[in-house]
């Protein structure tokens, strides 16, 4: 393994089980699988809500990471959110950008500036069920089968070169809440494995598409 020194920044808007868990996984370098994945170090988490039990969760967990909440309503306030973000990025001499339960829409222009350095999980298989709602509208649509994307970020909605994607099967007896359940356990697991494939640099985008390697 490559010695996987990142520094990394988390985006939530809300509840934030997929960063608590990321920063409770990567802060407890007694338990990482590998002495080289300690050198994950999660600088920040920014979010742009003032209301999320995010902002409350991590301030308990650990003391070293530095939380930001930018509240923006209007696309007219996002630029200044960005230009914010930007400086953090900047700040940290951040690689990677992980959109955990971000619910906000980043500028192009952000995107573009920032290109295969954003991260962004999604609570369906992508193309299927994109939108802030892919749990509920998979479940009342009746598929079978739904899951977990986890995609580098492109300037369109849910979209962009996948890194991991899994199945979770809607069994007769579901409801969306257990099926909600079973998503986010399946992404909490999820998040921690691409965040270790990118740090340790074992994929590569070839073709638009994501390789992994050994
Ligand atoms: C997660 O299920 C995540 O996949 C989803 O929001 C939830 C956040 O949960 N993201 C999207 O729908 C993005 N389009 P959390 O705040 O408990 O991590």
């Amino acid at each position: 393994m490559k010695n996987c020194h990142k520094n990394i920044i988390i985006l939530a808007s809300g509840n934030g089980t997929n960063a608590v868990n990321i920063i409770n996984h990567f802060s407890n370098k007694n338990t990482l699988s590998d002495s080289n994945l300690s050198n994950i170090s999660i600088k920040a988490l920014v979010c742009n809500n003032r209301d999320a039990p995010v902002l409350n969760k991590v301030k308990n967990i650990n003391k070293d990471i530095k939380l930001y909440c930018i509240p923006f309503s209007k696309t007219a306030e996002r630029a200044s959110f960005e230009e914010e973000l930007a400086g953090i990025v900047d700040e940290y001499k951040i690689d990677y950008i992980i959109l955990a339960g971000f619910m906000k829409i980043l500028s192009d222009d952000f995107v573009l500036k920032n290109l295969n350095k954003i991260i962004n999980i999604h609570p369906s298989l992508l193309p299927a069920f994109k939108g802030k709602n892919a749990i509920k509208d998979a479940f009342d649509y009746g598929v079978k089968i739904t899951g977990v994307t986890i995609h580098f970020v492109i300037p369109a909605i849910d979209s962009g070169p996948i890194i991991l994607q899994e199945p979770v099967i809607i069994e007769e007896n579901d409801t969306v809440e257990l099926l909600e359940e079973k998503i986010h356990k399946l992404e909490h697991k999820m998040y921690i494995k691409v965040i270790e494939l990118v740090s340790c640099e074992k994929i590569k985008i070839v073709d638009n598409k994501v390789k992994i390697f050994k």
